[in-house]
């Protein structure tokens, strides 16, 4: 049997998991990753613990397959995008907890740079809107503010990187610091176009080159983890940021194919092949996962609460005790009866990009019920799901290319069945969940699979991908529509709340 290992380090937990060469799961360990909120905006990790947790679930997961490690052909990492981590080269010691992409500390210095007039200059080159969500401006943060950095840092004694930098540095003793493309993309440091740092910004933000990871093809021979870890040295052979990773496993593999996940937050990526597209209409333009040397690119759209508002239901509002209720209490009523609740809890992403958006309940009536506010704010993850595509659809209708045909669906609320035919019905488009809704993880371990000459090609994986299940929309169109202009009048309400 050959196996290829994922290792899925994302925003609240470290996961791991082993898949046969079918791309089935055969196990997968997990722990929580604690979260720390030092001030009101700022969202900390701790970097040992990352590692640690990641190593751990890694561990887990062989043991409970049985297997040993020198049965896993390859390792394949994806990761929690843009969070900034800082070390000692010299001991491997962070310097601080890493900034997580949920941080808004940077905001300052990011009004600074659009002030100053760059945004057209990084959104050439890098494809992103000046945000402090990108790690840039928080890795300048952490240069400024801890006493010595930027010295040492000058001096080629320190190392930064995003989370599959750091577990890479990790898992070779420090042999490997290495990113791939499509986690440099996330940095607002990297011009996309020629896969490289750009000197230009570098210089703009003040960051020393001597910090910076070496950037490789998101399949590529990234390093070896060293023996000590899982008894075995195993090669590093694919890496990617996770929604990139997820793209890769839902076999989008060309322009126009498009996922979305749907965890804490949404993304929506719609890959476009070898072609930047730049957005009209509040999207970014990223690098896709690379198999070779040739750019790829992608448009993304990022949606800040998804998934999370059904824990604010419960956590909040305490309108359900656990996630899984609120399917069934949504299904106690035939529709939201006219409710819109807008989660603008921190503001509103893509495409709206509101950072002083509130959320907004809308609609309510003497009749209004909590199954009606359920029923709404699971709806508001497939409007604002809807709203990234439609954006999608007039970019692409702007560049003369074809609509989005079908939409790929996977993380943790996809297996809702009553949010995914509500998706259908608004896009008017099938919605297909894979059999495999790991597809974070998958397409890691094919990217691993792809490197180590598992694989013959993209062509091969395409076969492996199958649909569980497709929604067909059922609603009429005009209807479809009128709901996206009752939701967009809800966003209005609550830009101006
Ligand atoms: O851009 C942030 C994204 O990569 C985080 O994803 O799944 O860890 O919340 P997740």
């Amino acid at each position: 049997m050959t196996y290829l290992l994922a290792l899925d380090q994302g925003t609240s937990s470290s996961r791991s998991i082993l898949f046969n060469a079918r791309g089935h799961i055969v196990t997968m360990a997990q722990q929580e990753l604690p979260q720390s909120y030092p001030r009101p905006g700022w969202v900390e990790h701790d970097p040992q613990l990352i590692w640690q947790t990641q190593l751990a679930t890694a561990r887990q997961a062989l043991k409970q397959a049985g297997i040993a490690a020198s049965a896993v052909r390859a390792v394949g990492i994806t990761n929690q995008r843009e969070t900034t981590v800082l070390w000692h080269r010299a001991t491997g010691k962070p310097l601080h907890h890493a900034i997580v992409w949920q941080d808004r500390r940077a905001e300052p210095a990011c009004a600074a740079l659009r002030e100053a007039g760059h945004e057209e200059a990084i959104l050439r080159k890098t494809g992103l809107r000046i945000d402090a969500y990108f790690s840039a401006t928080k890795l300048q943060w952490l240069l400024n503010h801890i006493p010595g950095a930027r010295a040492q840092a000058e001096r080629g004694e320190l190392a930064f990187g995003t989370v599959d930098s750091w577990l890479m540095w990790n898992l070779t003793r420090g042999a490997a610091h290495v990113t791939d493309v499509s986690n440099a993309a996330r940095t607002m440091l990297f011009d996309v176009h020629r896969n490289r740092w750009d000197e230009e910004l570098l210089d703009l933000l003040g960051i020393p080159s001597a910090l910076l990871p070496r950037v490789q093809p998101s399949a590529s021979a990234f390093g070896v983890v060293h023996a000590d870890w899982l008894g075995a040295e195993l090669p590093i052979g694919g890496v990617a940021g996770d929604q990139q990773s997820a793209l890769f496993g839902q076999a989008c593999f060309s322009g126009g194919m498009t996922k979305n996940t749907y965890g804490t937050g949404c993304f929506m990526l719609m890959h476009t092949g070898g072609d930047f597209q730049r957005s009209a209409n509040g999207l970014v333009t990223t690098s896709a996962a690379q198999a070779t040397e040739a750019p790829q690119f992608a448009l993304e759209g990022s949606v800040f609460v998804g998934g999370a508002v059904v824990q604010w239901l419960r956590d909040g509002l305490k309108a359900i005790s656990s996630s899984d209720e609120v399917q069934h209490l949504a299904e106690t009523v035939p529709d939201a009866g006219g409710v819109m609740l807008v989660p603008a809890f921190t503001g509103l992403g893509a495409p709206y990009w509101q950072p002083d958006a509130r959320g907004t309940i809308t609609g309510i009536t003497r009749g209004t019920s909590i199954a009606h506010i359920a029923r709404a704010a699971l709806d508001s993850i497939a409007y604002q799901s809807a709203a990234l595509l439609l954006a999608m659809g007039r970019d692409v209708q702007d560049a003369g290319g074809v609509p989005v045909a079908e939409l790929r669906v996977d993380g943790g609320a996809c297996v809702n069945d009553l949010l995914m035919q509500f998706q259908a019905d608004l896009l008017g488009i099938p919605v297909l969940r894979p059999a495999v809704v790991e597809t974070t993880a998958l397409g890691a371990a094919w990217l691993a699979g792809l490197s180590c000459g598992l694989y013959a090609g993209t062509d091969e994986l395409q076969s492996l991908w199958q649909a569980e299940r497709q929604f067909f929309p059922t609603m009429a169109p005009e209807r479809a529509a009128e709901l996206m202009q009752a939701w967009e009048h809800a966003v209005r309400q609550a830009v101006v709340a």
